[in-house]
């Protein structure tokens, strides 16, 4: 069975970048030339993604308007001779169907994809956190890998991880694999924000996951946890715990998570991302040693 459908949740109100996002989503904060959705968007393209369901709140419509196809731009571009601008349009036309619902209530992640219930129905599906990007330039087929495990084995969950220093588990959700932590691995239990000395592992939950709909009756028994949310995490747990197989994905070394949700990582991940931009990065480059040099005299 393929699957064509993720759960994109973009519902948070990224509170740990106001006064940015103060009246605009962090999802579309600009990582170099494009909001950071529309990479998150784009990577799932790649991987077979056919039908994206965004899970949004108050305040997120710029991301649908964001995915709209805009005639009158294109008009626009064609009329006053910019037709070599369309190509910054031609994601528009990316073959993918979009979904919106609201989570009404900010009650968590697993509460988020839970409001996708009535629209998912029985079919696996995957969830990609959209305020993480995969690779430089989203070009990962994580994705696709998982699905193909997924599609292999008898797994209720497949979720991709990375390794953090040891320090930073407290900020994710971390894997105790049943053995090792090899490129793929069966997962035994997983723990959202343990502290240091009670983390099995460095695997950090790495914003992709893949299930079954047996998640949804999980996540509909999952009490609040952590920050007294309903955790994704928690619902994963109880899914191992019940006996259902888990299986860890890591990403490459080629494949770091970019994620946007804090100013630290923001701003990394834009000055990576613009200074690889094919047009603008040599320039930029040099101007930054420049800056650089002259702080240093
Ligand atoms: C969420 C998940 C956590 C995961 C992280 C990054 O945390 O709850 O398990 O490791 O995303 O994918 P958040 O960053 O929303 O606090």
């Amino acid at each position: 069975m393929t699957i064509d459908i993720a759960i994109v949740p973009v519902a948070g109100h990224g509170t740990r970048l106001l006064p940015a996002t103060k009246s605009q989503p962090k999802e579309m904060l600009s990582v170099g030339r494009k909001p950071v959705v529309q990479y998150v968007v784009e990577e799932l393209g790649l991987s077979g993604i056919r039908r994206i369901l965004f899970i949004t709140s108050r305040g997120k419509t710029s991301i649908e308007q964001h995915f709209d196809i805009d005639e009158q731009l294109t008009s626009y571009l064609r009329e006053t001779g910019r037709e070599e601008q369309l190509m910054d349009l031609e994601f528009e036309r990316q073959a993918m169907e979009y979904f919106y619902t609201r989570q009404r209530r900010q009650l968590g992640l697993g509460h988020a994809v839970l409001c996708a219930r009535s629209l998912v129905g029985n079919q696996p599906f995957v969830v990609a956190l959209g305020d993480s990007i995969i690779g430089l330039h989203a070009q990962s087929d994580i994705v696709a890998r998982m699905i193909e495990r997924f599609d292999a084995t008898n797994a209720d969950v497949v979720v991709a991880f990375e390794r953090v220093p040891r320090a930073e588990v407290v900020h994710y959700g971390i894997a105790k694999p049943r053995c090792g932590g090899a490129a793929v691995f069966e997962l035994e239990d997983v723990i959202e924000k343990p502290a240091v000395d009670e983390a099995p592992s460095d695997l950090a939950v790495a914003a992709r996951y893949v299930f079954s709909p047996a998640i949804f009756d999980a996540l509909e028994k999952t009490l609040p946890g952590k920050g007294g949310e309903i955790q994704l995490t928690d619902a994963i747990r109880l899914l191992l715990k019940q006996g259902h197989k888990g299986l860890g994905v890591t990403l490459t070394d080629e494949e770091r998570r970019f994620d946007i949700g804090n100013f630290d990582s923001y701003f990394r991940t834009f000055v990576e991302f613009a200074l690889s931009d094919v047009q603008y990065g040599p320039a930029l480059r040099q101007f930054v040693r420049e800056l650089l040099e002259r702080e240093e005299r």
